[in-house]
């Protein structure tokens, strides 16, 4: 029978291998999950899988932290065992985390044909690891799924065949409007006492800016004026949590309001609800576009520039009076916001398509 290995190792994978399974459920595959482990702290890996009802791990590689060329490097020969025993026809890599990387490159070289969700997204910044594994997936794998035409037009800017990109839409589109009627505010009410469409979220996990602690003192000076207005959520990445601490800023402070890592569902009641995400994430660039809700994203570029042209993300950098002035030019929430083209919650199905048709040639 043929078989499909899916890789998923860190919190932003989970939502979008969760509609693709199920959507290949209706194909006669096999399908098998790896969890890297990549992550492993049960609010950002397991919680995950409960929720979004993905099946249990075929194989939990347990890789955990390291160094970057070591956590590579670990799930690379787990996942070369992993390959060699499951023997797929096809593996399925999301977005530009190091397990991306990692996986494709054991497949790559095994022979085995891969397809990248989250394909050609460049912020062209190679300071940033994503970038790196982006640019290397993307060199590697068979089939090129694309979120938006930008990603489409970068891949072929760098000379890739016409044949291996389709243009599919977001996937994590899918599991967001799967899941919008449940994610109510009264969900987080009792850990977080904000009121609808009267505070901002604020997440930050990005090495540049949390590692270095002028950059994050310089974002937190921005965060606590913002505060001063409305309350600002912030619920801490692990990464972030330490640097806090290194900073002695690891606690709620006035109007900044700090939570543990959210769930799924929690975390989308909690932004589908705000006014206001200020953030260094990629999902929640394009999570925010699709809710409406005005985003100001704290880095110097972005891998989704269609969040810019078509949602409602500003790039604004990590200047404290950047972020001031473009908090005060903060558009309303839009309460029927454009989507960009084909993220309207059926990318999974274009893709199982996709798969299908490319696994019977
Ligand atoms: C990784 C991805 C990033 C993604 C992010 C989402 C890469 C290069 N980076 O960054 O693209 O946006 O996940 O969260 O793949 N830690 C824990 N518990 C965990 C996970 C991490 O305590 O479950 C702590 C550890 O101290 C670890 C640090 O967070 O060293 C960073 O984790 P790591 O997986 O290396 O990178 P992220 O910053 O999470």
């Amino acid at each position: 029978m043929t078989t499909i290995v899916h890789v998923v190792g860190a919190r932003p994978n989970y939502m979008k291998i969760a509609p693709l399974m199920e959507a290949l459920a209706a194909y006669p595959f096999r399908q098998v999950l790896v969890n890297t482990g990549q992550h492993y702290d049960d609010m950002m890996s397991r919680a995950f899988v409960r929720e979004l009802c993905l099946p249990t791990p075929n194989y939990d590689l347990g890789i955990g932290s390291a160094s970057h060329a070591m956590q590579t490097a670990r799930v690379m020969i787990e996942f070369e065992r992993v390959c060699l025993a499951e023997q797929p026809d096809l593996v399925v890599v999301v977005g530009d985390v190091n397990s991306t990387l990692a996986a494709s490159l054991v497949a790559a070289k095994l022979l085995v044909p891969v397809s990248h969700v989250e394909a050609g997204l460049r912020s062209r910044d190679r300071t940033m690891p994503e970038e790196i594994n982006r640019i290397v997936t993307d060199r590697l794998a068979d089939v090129l799924l694309a979120p938006s035409q930008d990603a489409v037009d970068n891949l072929l800017a760098e000379g890739e065949s016409p044949q291996k990109i389709r243009l599919v839409g977001n996937i994590m589109i899918d599991s967001l409007l799967r899941h919008l009627p449940m994610a109510t505010l009264a969900r987080v009410q009792d850990r977080v006492a904000v009121s609808d469409r009267a505070y901002a979220v604020l997440t930050l996990h990005r090495p540049s800016n949390v590692d270095s602690p002028e950059t994050l003192r310089r974002i937190l000076d921005g965060v606590l004026k913002i505060a001063d207005d409305m309350p600002v959520v912030f619920p801490v990445h692990p990464r972030t949590r330490q640097r806090l601490s290194e900073l002695g800023a690891n606690h709620s402070h006035g109007g900044l309001l700090l939570t543990e890592p959210l769930g799924y569902v929690d975390f989308l009641s909690l932004t589908s609800h705000a006014r206001l995400i200020l953030t260094d994430s990629g999902g929640l660039q394009e999570e925010s576009t699709v809710l409406g809700i005005p985003c100001l994203t704290l880095r110097e570029n972005t891998e989704r520039p269609i969040t810019v042209t078509n949602g409602t993300n500003q790039v604004v950098g990590t200047a404290t009076a950047d972020i001031l002035a473009a908090y005060r030019r903060v558009p309303e929430v839009a309460e029927h916001p454009d989507r960009p083209p084909l993220w309207d919650g059926k990318t999974a199905g274009r893709i199982a398509r996709v798969l299908s048709e490319v696994l019977s040639t």
